[in-house]
Formats: C-alpha cells, structure tokens, sequence
C-alpha cells in the first residue's frame, strides 16, 4: 500500500482492528499486515501459545500494541471476553475470519459438528460485526471484512453445510454494505478459493482445477478490495472460474461440476 493510502486506511479504520482466528493461516497473515501499517490489534483464537509468540513477533517488529484472548467463538458467552478487552479501545476494523471447514458426506457426518460450524461460521460473524459495527456508526467511519469463500456462490455437494454458511456470509455483507455506504463504514466478503493453510491440508485438492494461494495474496486482495468492492475473490484463475460459473453456467451446472470435484477430496 502507498503511503498516501496507508494513513488514509489508517484514519478510516484505525487504530485498533480485531482479527478473529489470528492464531494460523490467513488470520496470521492479516494480523501481521495491519501491523505493518501500523494498526494496533486484537487478536482472537482458542490457541493461546500461538497468539503470544505472533504479539511478541508483531510488537517486536513494529510500533504497536497487541491484546490477545483465548476465546472459543461457539461458546455461548464469547463476546463477554472480547468486551472486557476492547471496551475501552477505538476499534475501527472487524476481520471476522475465523472459521472452519466440514467437508464430507452429508448424513455419515456428525451433526454436533455441524453445529459447531454453524455456531462458528454463522453466529460469530453475525454477532461480532453487530457489536463493532454499532459503535463504527456512532463514529460515522470504520470497515468490516467477512471472509466467506468462492464456494459460498453455489450449493456445494460434500461440502453441503460450509458453503452454505458461506452463502449467509456473503448474502449478510452484501445487504450491510448497501446500509452501511453512507454511514462511512466499507463492508466487504472477501471470497478466496483454495488456499494453503491448516485448513486445507487435511484433504486432497488434487482434482481441483485451481492451485493452492498463498495466505499473504488472499489478504493482500483483502485490504486492496476492502471500500473499493462489496464482493472480492484473489487471483486470476479463481475470478475466471467465478466469471465463467456466472456467465456461462446456471446455479445446477456450477452444483454438478464442484459435486464431481469436492467427491474426491476426502
Ligand atoms: N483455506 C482455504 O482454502 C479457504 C478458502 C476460502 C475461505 N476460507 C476461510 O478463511 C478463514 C480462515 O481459514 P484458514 O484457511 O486460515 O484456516 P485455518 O488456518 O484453519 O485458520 C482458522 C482459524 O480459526 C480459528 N478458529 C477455529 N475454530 C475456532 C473457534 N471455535 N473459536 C475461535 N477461533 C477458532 C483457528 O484458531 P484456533 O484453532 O487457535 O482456535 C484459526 O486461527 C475461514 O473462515 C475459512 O472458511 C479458507
């Protein structure tokens, strides 16, 4: 980013952004992005070690402060904690990114964990922007990032339940950007395909006619997008497969091709 467009990222949307799931793959990366623009952060995740070791690594190499908690986002009382440790601090950007992926055939697959997704992929990221985003109106400026998935643009056989849950993601930024516009807040979904983190490496993507991105693209993508676009997916391949899944295939087509794919992954 540009130093002209950094203070004005940093006026909009500083000086403190909360990132949820910082602890690995693309919550890491975006914590150790705003640091280097030098936002002060929240970081938020259940694994406590990995939090401490990136607040030191991030205090250490640039001139910010980093709160951490240990939180379980499908616990029902989440938000007290994160209060006790923002309600004094301007926060003025939300990645709510923080998720996990379900992949598997729908009725051999645990409903308990399905829940777990639809607690951590659905409700954390409806109640955390509604919190934040209130006070971001009473200041008339801010941004919220909600990292859905391209996979959320189609009902996603085997992956039944995730996509879906991105679906809610992407439908719930594209009505709040349109609310919030002229109140001053950017609101953005952020759409990645495939990318490597611990996230993907527990299944074979190997049919996928898409490589594995790197986590620092997909933020990179992010904080370019972010009051630019509603909707954003990183990389060119996945934005060719996004325009051809629109233009040239209807929603049972896109269904049947990722179906045939997403068999062969676990
Ligand atoms: N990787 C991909 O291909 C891909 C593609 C599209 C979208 N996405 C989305 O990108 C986001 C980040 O995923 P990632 O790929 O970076 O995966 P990841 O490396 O597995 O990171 C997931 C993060 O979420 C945290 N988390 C998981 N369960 C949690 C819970 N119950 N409470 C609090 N935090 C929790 C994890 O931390 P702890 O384990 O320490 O709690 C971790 O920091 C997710 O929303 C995912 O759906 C990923």
């Amino acid at each position: 980013m540009k130093s002209k467009n950094i203070e004005k990222f940093k006026q909009k949307c500083g000086p403190w952004a909360i990132v949820t799931g910082a602890s690995s793959g693309i919550g890491t990366e975006f914590a150790k992005k705003l640091a280097a623009i030098g936002l002060n952060l929240v970081l938020v995740a259940r694994r406590k070690d990995c939090l401490e070791v990136l607040k030191q690594n991030l205090e250490q190499a640039y001139n910010i402060q980093v709160k951490i908690t240990a939180v379980d986002l499908t616990e029902p009382d989440f938000l007290s904690k994160i209060r006790d440790l923002t309600d004094n601090i301007e926060v003025g950007l939300l990645v709510s990114n923080a998720g996990m992926m379900y992949l598997g055939d729908y009725f051999e697959n645990n409903l308990e964990t399905e829940m777990k997704m639809v607690d951590l992929n659905i409700k954390a990221p409806s109640i955390l922007p509604h919190h934040f985003g209130k006070k971001m109106v009473e200041r008339s400026k801010g941004g919220i990032i909600y990292m859905a998935s391209m996979i959320g643009f189609m009902g996603t056989p085997f992956a039944t339940a995730y996509a879906a849950s991105k679906a809610y993601e992407i439908s719930k930024a594209e009505g709040l950007a349109y609310e919030l516009k002229s109140r001053g807040i950017d609101v953005l979904a952020l759409n990645p395909g495939l990318t490597e983190t611990e996230m993907t490496a527990n299944y074979d993507f190997s049919s996928m006619p898409m490589k594995l991105m790197k986590p620092e693209k997909v933020v990179r993508t992010a904080l370019h997008c972010l009051g630019r676009r509603t909707l954003a997916t990183p990389g060119k391949m996945n934005n060719m497969m996004v325009f051809f899944s629109k233009h040239l295939m209807n929603r049972q087509m896109n269904t049947n091709m990722f179906g045939g794919f997403m068999k062969k992954t676990f």
